[in-house]
This record gives C-alpha cells, structure tokens and sequence, in this order.
C-alpha cells in the first residue's frame, strides 16, 4: 500500500499487523485443523462431517489469504516460518487424536468460538480508524458465524439421530 493508504489507519500501524499476524497464525492452525480433521474423522453421518470440514478449511485458508494480504499491504511481513504459528496464535490447535466425529465436530465448535471471540476484538479496535480492515474482519466474522452454526447443527443432527435409534 502506498504512504496516503496507510496514512489514513488511524491507529499504530506496527500494532496492527501484530494483531493481524496473531490472527493469521489461527487461520492456519484452524485450515490445518479441518483439513486433517476431514482426513481422520469417523462415526455416524461422517460424510457430512467430512464435507463440512472440507467447506471449512478452504474458508479458514482464504481467510489466511485476505489476511496476509493486507499486512503486505500495510507495509508487514506475513509470518513466514510455521513453526511460530502455534505461540503466535490467540486460538489453540485441536489436535483430533480422537478421530470420532462428535468429539472432532465438538473442537470445531470450540475453534469457531474462540475465532468468533477474536474477529469481534479486531472490530472493535479497528472500528473508526481502519475502514479497510474492519471491512475485512467483518466478512471473516460473518464466515465464523456460519462455521459455528453448521458444526453445531450437524453435531445436533448426530446426536438427534442416536436418540431415535
Ligand atoms: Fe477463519
Ligand atoms: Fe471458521
């Protein structure tokens, strides 16, 4: 971004993209989480849940992308070694050990809540000084929203199911 573009953030831009990094690093935590999530899971209504973490982790890795984006264009460095995702992140990483679907769907509800809890910090601290990131947050926000809805409603679905049988 040129000097004008960044001179119009009203907030410390050096503080930004640390903010921004931090959030960075939970998105590839939660694409890996999903991604791998997809390749383990197992249990009733699998093939759902695989589709749903599929949907999800290409979410989570264009979020990662519009991101990094914008710390290019504020002048940042993306993080650039993945070994500092894990202490950099806001968010932990669910390792899906227990690959059953409820328990896998359960950390993805988990990830989307603290996601959620992030992106309306982001808001609030970019609200009335950086109309481009809070523009942007708030798209991830919305896409966080909906993650937490479908993961809760198909583990409803699961366990809806059982009680029927
Ligand atoms: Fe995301
Ligand atoms: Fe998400």
């Amino acid at each position: 971004m040129g000097t004008k573009g960044r001179g119009i953030v009203r907030m410390d831009v050096g503080k930004l993209i640390e903010l921004l990094n931090k959030a960075l690093a939970d998105e590839w935590l939660a694409y890996y989480q999903y991604w791998v999530g997809a390749k383990v899971v197992k249990g009733p209504m699998k093939e759902a849940a695989i589709t749903e973490f599929t949907e999800h982790a290409a979410d989570e890795l264009r979020h990662a992308d519009m991101i990094a984006n914008r710390v290019v264009q504020l002048g940042g460095t993306p993080l650039t070694d993945p070994r500092s995702w894990e202490k950099t992140a806001n968010c932990a990483y669910l390792n899906p050990e227990d690959p059953y679907v409820k328990a896998v769907l359960e950390q993805g509800v988990e990830g989307e809540r603290c996601a959620i809890e992030v992106y309306s910090g982001l808001l609030e601290k970019t609200q009335d000084k950086d109309p481009l990131t809070y523009n942007m947050v708030l798209q991830i926000l919305q896409d966080e929203v909906e993650h937490e809805e479908d993961f809760q409603a198909l583990l409803e679905d699961i366990e809806d199911m059982m009680k029927r049988r």
